[in-house]
């Protein structure tokens, strides 16, 4: 079982500069909401209440602002500021001390999942006690992604950001890890980019026969925004379906409310908090009803 989560929020957000040379990228606006919400989201949809974010050196009080504890979501935050990104693994040996002896999630804080039946995906996703399982997705663009490919239901093979075709089915940004990822992670060497890569600690499960696959099939939406493109399409998609669907995605305490971690004071306290918004009169719908 699967009950805590890193959610690794640094990197410098190049590709996204100028917007990014003040302001973490994770800290920008999908359509109402910062994008750090949505990959926080995905974590509490999958019943994990603790919570490590890893940011940039110097970005924590910015974080804070916005997501200070936990307390009033139901939930445990933690933070810890890392010098400068090594790559994806490098999550693992910052977070072992928050990992403990336990089983661990890992989310991109740029990685965006909607679809009806999501929560009880992760649900699934959770229950894993031994190996490591990751969440494939169809694409058009496998160059830009960790791909994976299949035969008879088993990863085969797995390359970063393959110049030439292997499989269009991109690894997303959410894995689910049993304990040995720390120890796997620490005897990983950094690639030709002089990076830890996440397809290389995959790998090593894939050896062990302990690396399993699920799919983010038809009807789930899965996006990476990790260019100006792609986070201006996140950022018209949240707002097609919130404007159509009068309902939000990624609505933190609405999503604490359901999971029964808070109650209508926590609420008021996160009006209070928002100030008057659209986000607010949101919440204020949830509880007077
Ligand atoms: C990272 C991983 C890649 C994965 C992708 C998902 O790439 O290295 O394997 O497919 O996230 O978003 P990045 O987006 O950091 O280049």
């Amino acid at each position: 079982m699967i009950k805590k989560g890193i959610i690794l929020s640094g990197g410098k957000g190049t590709r996204m500069s100028p917007l990014t040379k003040a302001v973490n990228k994770q800290l920008l606006p999908i359509y109402d909401k910062p994008l750090i919400f949505y990959s926080l989201s995905v974590l509490m949809l999958a019943k994990i209440k603790d919570i490590l974010i890893i940011v940039n050196k110097g970005e924590l009080s910015q974080y804070k602002k916005i997501l200070p504890n936990g307390k009033n979501l139901g939930i445990k935050i933690k933070y810890i500021e890392q010098n400068s990104p090594k790559g994806l693994p490098d999550a693992f040996k910052l977070g072992k001390k928050f990992i403990g002896k336990d089983n661990v999630s890992l989310i991109l804080g740029d990685n965006f999942f909607y679809g009806k039946y999501l929560s009880k995906k992760l649900l699934d996703c959770v229950k894993l006690n031994k190996g490591a399982k990751v969440l494939l997705h169809k694409v058009s663009n496998p160059e830009r992604y960790g791909v994976a490919k299949i035969k008879k239901n088993k990863i085969t093979s797995i390359k970063e950001k393959p110049k030439k075709f292997v499989s269009n089915l991109a690894i997303t940004g959410l894995y689910f890890f049993d304990n040995k990822v720390i120890k796997y992670s620490k005897k990983l060497t950094p690639s030709k980019r002089n990076e830890l890569e996440i397809t290389d600690l995959l790998i090593k499960y894939q050896k062990e026969n302990q690396l399993y696959a699920d799919y983010i099939g038809k009807g789930f939406t899965w996006l990476d925004s990790g260019s100006i493109k792609d986070f201006y399409k996140t950022n018209n998609f949240v707002s097609a379906i919130e404007k159509k669907k009068k309902f939000k995605i990624a609505c933190i305490e609405e999503i604490a409310l359901l999971n029964k971690w808070i109650n209508r004071k926590n609420i008021i306290n996160s009006i209070k908090f928002y100030g008057n918004c659209e986000y607010s009169s949101y919440l204020k719908k949830l509880i007077y009803k």
